[in-house]
């Protein structure tokens, strides 16, 4: 199939040249990551910060994850802890964000971290976004490729089709294998987990050997990530065992859901891992199918079942 969109490029090394060079012009791309596709820019510089919340329409309160290629250049950045130290030989690369405290003599801008004194920092596990970030020698301010409250991309596609030529420049990186965010993980103090994802708070608690919890309802928001409406996919989500009336789609999970038209299932063989790399994607379908409304089942709360509903919960927030 032709490809129709003129902004995504292939993920060859002279693309990835090509890559920097925009990047260290303080200008935008799109870059594949294992958990979502991220808006990236350098985290360095205000006009390449200032541009992604621009794109986003991201609140300025809402600061940015920072990723990196390894430790050598997060060192000036961010005070290492053990807990740190522990948790990155575990997972890193792979879907995990770490949230440390703020050097003072950071390059990091102000807008990034929303002039928090810590950073949100990750080390992704694709390979097209790690080899760019090796080739870089920059840290990359990147959110998720949406406008600010809305569904995370999980292809390329879906980044072109939310910004439209407002991006020049997409490197092409397949679908996302995760398909939902990264875990977000406090370690300023008592660690936390401030979003669930596909690494679970059990997981964090074996490498660290202590009980993790994942805080539910921040009293302060500390990562807009748990502001109440969130990855809404711009239709109503309804979460129900309900009838649908017309118009309206089901989405479910496991070997007993409905075969209909309108019934959509994350995973037939009741795979967690799968309903989680489906999820966004079916949401999008079914808003593109036409449909008016989406009455959502409950997915198992366990593993990255946890993360799923999380997401389906503040999709359906009103
Ligand atoms: O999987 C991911 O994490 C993707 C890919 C592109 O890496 N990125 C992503 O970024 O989900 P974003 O901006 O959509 O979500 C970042 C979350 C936000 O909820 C933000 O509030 C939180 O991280 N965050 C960033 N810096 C923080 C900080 N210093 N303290 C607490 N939360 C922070
Ligand atoms: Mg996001």
């Amino acid at each position: 199939m032709k490809n129709i969109y003129s902004n995504i490029y292939k993920s060859n090394l002279h693309n990835l040249k090509k890559a920097k060079k925009i990047l260290e012009n303080d200008k935008i791309i799109g870059i594949p990551t294992e958990t979502v596709y991220g808006l990236a820019g350098n985290a360095y510089s205000n006009k390449a910060v200032k541009k992604i919340y621009y794109l986003k329409k991201r609140p300025a309160i809402n600061p940015i994850i920072i990723h990196y290629y390894n430790l050598k250049i997060l060192k000036n950045d961010v005070i290492i802890n053990n807990n740190f130290l522990k948790l990155y030989k575990a997972f890193c690369p792979g879907p995990i964000t770490f949230i440390l405290n703020k050097k003072t003599s950071s390059k990091v801008t102000f807008e990034a971290t929303a002039k928090k004194k810590t950073i949100a920092v990750r080390f992704p596990k694709h390979k097209v976004a790690r080899k760019l970030l090796s080739i870089l020698k920059l840290p990359l301010a990147a959110p998720s490729a949406n406008l600010s409250s809305r569904l995370s991309p999980t292809s390329s596609t879906d980044v072109a089709d939310e910004f439209k030529n407002k991006i020049k420049f997409i490197l092409e990186g397949g679908r996302s294998k995760v398909g939902l965010e990264s875990t977000i993980v406090d370690l300023t103090g008592h660690v936390k987990v401030l979003r669930p994802g596909s690494i679970t708070p059990k997981s964090i608690g074996k490498i660290l050997k202590k009980k993790i919890k994942i805080i539910k309802k921040a009293k302060k928001i500390t990562s807009p990530g748990q502001l109440k409406k969130h990855y809404y996919p711009g239709i109503p989500v309804i979460i129900n065992m309900r009838k649908p009336k017309k118009n309206e789609a089901v989405v479910g999970f496991g070997k007993r859901f409905k075969r209909r038209k309108n019934y959509f299932n994350l995973s037939g063989n009741g795979n967690l891992k799968e309903a989680a790399n489906n999820l966004y994607k079916t949401l999008r379908k079914i808003k593109n199918k036409g449909y008016k409304s989406i009455i959502v089942n409950k997915i198992p709360s366990v593993g990255i079942g946890m993360a799923i509903n999380d997401r389906l919960k503040r999709a359906s927030s009103k």
